[in-house]
């Protein structure tokens, strides 16, 4: 998503210049392309080298640099760029870039391109407050730009308020949103399930699954970098999930089947890669079971009675109103890959099962690479090369992109 996007990246005289070096250079590292533009009084605070260092690209300070080329920089700076975000914005740049001055580098770009324009703004939080401030922000969010709300905490002059900068994977998530606006998913609503689910025993216990969530959180975040609306629908995992989408929390399999039935009313796509329990304790005890108690046995063994849980996907499979929904299963095995997986697209009607050998080194549950064969619903059998998750989930968009039912 960020590979080969040229970004440019104004940075306004606040003292959270120190957290923009941190997102320029985890932008660099995911391949873009950042030109990075500091106001005088952001030059005040940091040096541009600590940004060049970072971007591996000029800096720009000057509006009045020759480029000994037809056309001055801010306009080829602002003719490249995918977007213009301007971290930390200030009050004065605000001020400036909502009445279209163009009296520095930055706000000459502003006023040159036609990129979109994201804007986070830090600052004293009575200086935010300002109804002038406020109001200058309202005009800039009429023409199309996009505000990343300031966090609330300790600000610089010691007091509390809203002002703060958020943190680089906030500025991340709304940056990739931005520039996916466009993507092949956009107008698109996908739901991705992730996690394993925890069926209680009693108040305290559950039986579990391995499952980290990790692929099904690559899977939600790739949809969403590509424009899609998201809702991703979480069962057990310690990872926390990412933001830009709808997460909606369900720890056993049967809040999941409740929430996915919901979810893929209005959706384009599902794809299941929880793990989802298939069974659960028929009755989970009220109270926490203890040793030497009625619930054990005379010889103090333990009897748990399990019942299946429904398959989410073998359900919806028999929904003939869902027919239009392309539905993605995965298949964790460890032996017998092939002829289950087989036998699962077909029993589940999916249009695609990503199938793992979870026994195989580096892939499955709790890695961050996977090793996959698609199984697609016209028999083609493809195996993919051992990938990080996150490249997995393209390959997977990839393939379901053009099996998305047209647009009304
Ligand atoms: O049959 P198996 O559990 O191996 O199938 C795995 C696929 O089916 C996964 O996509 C999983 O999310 C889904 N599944 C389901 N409901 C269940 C169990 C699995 O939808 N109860």
């Amino acid at each position: 998503m960020l590979q080969g996007k040229r970004i440019v990246l104004g940075v306004c005289g606040g003292i959270a210049v120190y957290k923009v070096a941190d997102l320029t250079s985890k932008l660099q590292q995911a391949g873009a392309l950042v030109d990075v533009i500091l106001t005088a009084h952001a030059a005040e605070f940091v040096r541009p080298l600590t940004f060049s260092t970072v971007s591996h690209r000029p800096v720009y300070t000057d509006l009045w640099e020759p480029t000994g080329q037809a056309a001055a920089r801010h306009i080829e700076l602002g003719a490249a760029a995918d977007l213009l975000v301007v971290a930390p914005a200030t009050a004065n740049t605000i001020a400036r870039l909502a009445h279209g001055l163009a009296d520095d580098m930055l706000t000459a770009v502003a006023l040159s391109t036609m990129a979109p324009l994201l804007l986070a703004p830090a600052m004293e939080h009575h200086m935010y407050q300002h109804p002038a401030t406020q109001a200058n922000l309202r005009l800039l969010a009429e023409r199309g730009a996009t505000i990343i709300p300031p966090e609330t905490g300790h600000l610089a002059s010691g007091e509390i308020g809203a002002g703060r900068l958020p943190e680089t994977p906030v500025l991340l998530t709304h940056i990739r949103r931005l520039l996916g606006r466009d993507g092949d998913l956009a107008g698109r609503r996908v739901v991705v399930t992730a996690g394993g689910t925890q069926e209680p025993i009693d108040p305290v216990r559950y039986i579990g699954n391995r499952s980290s969530g990790l692929m099904g959180f690559a899977l939600a975040e790739e949809a969403r970098d590509r424009g899609a609306d998201v809702t991703l629908i979480v069962g057990a995992t310690n990872t926390p999930p990412p933001d830009g989408m709808r997460v909606l929390h369900t720890p056993t399999a049967l809040a999941m089947r409740d929430a996915v039935r919901e979810a893929v009313a209005q959706a384009d796509a599902l794809v299941m890669a929880a793990a989802v329990a298939d069974y659960r304790v028929s009755e989970p005890a009220t109270q926490k079971i203890k040793k030497g108690s009625a619930a054990e046995n005379a010889d103090g063994s333990l009897t748990l009675h399990l019942v299946r849980n429904p398959d989410i996907l073998a359900e919806l499979a028999e929904e003939r109103a869902l027919d239009g929904l392309v539905r993605v299963g995965f298949a964790a095995e460890t032996t017998d890959l092939e002829r289950n997986a087989t036998k699962k697209l077909k029993s589940k009607r999916l249009n695609l099962l990503v199938a793992n050998d979870v026994s195989k080194a580096g892939s499955g549950f709790g890695t961050i690479t996977n090793e996959v064969t698609l199984y697609h619903a016209d028999g083609r059998i493809e195996p993919l090369a051992l990938l990080p998750k996150t490249e997995v989930a393209a390959a997977i968009w990839d393939r379901i992109v053009p099996l998305l039912k047209h647009k009304t």
